[in-house]
């Protein structure tokens, strides 16, 4: 008799701990679940200092999960009205690096100056526009916002609203 209530104390706290243990877990996954995301919380814009960009000089950042894109474009390209924008005498291009066709990530040749998406071939230049293959329109121009040397991103602007106005 004493051998069966130790071996049922001994089931019943094991099983508890289990289901603590089980428990612990649920709350963890829901609480990583119900937080938002890292850009969310800092109110969902993402701030990028620009003025270390070197002329042709592509780079990527997150904002809200997505890649975007900040491209200081060289001497020997043109500013495409609608597209880009001067800062200081420097012409860019900003979007988010996402093709329109579905959603894949294009990859920025250098030498192109072009974006190439893997999945099925389109081809956007380097101020973002659909050149050919199966996108149906250029990359999104993100919300963003001019401070000093840096992007707001999330921010709508006057550049921003300039741009968007004519898409
Ligand atoms: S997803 Fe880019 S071409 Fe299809």
């Amino acid at each position: 008799m004493e051998e069966n209530v130790n071996r049922r104390d001994f089931l019943g706290m094991s099983l508890a701990a289990v289901a603590a243990v089980g428990a612990g877990g649920t709350l963890f996954a829901m609480k990583k679940t119900w937080d938002p995301l890292p850009s969310v919380v800092t109110g969902g814009f993402t701030t990028v200092d620009i003025s270390q960009l070197q002329k042709g000089e592509l780079k990527t950042f997150e904002w809200r999960g997505q890649p975007v894109y900040v491209l200081k474009k060289a001497s020997d390209d043109k500013k495409v009205e609608g597209r880009d924008f001067e800062l200081d005498g420097e012409v860019y291009s900003v979007g988010l690096q996402v093709c329109t066709h579905l959603g894949c990530i294009p990859k920025y040749e250098e030498d192109k100056k072009e974006f190439l998406c893997g999945c099925h071939g389109g081809i956007f230049n380097s101020s973002g526009q659909n050149l050919s293959g199966p996108p149906p329109r250029p990359m999104t121009i993100p919300p963003f916002n001019i401070n000093g040397t840096k992007l707001v991103f999330g921010e709508e602007g006057d550049i921003y609203k300039q741009l968007a106005s004519k898409a």
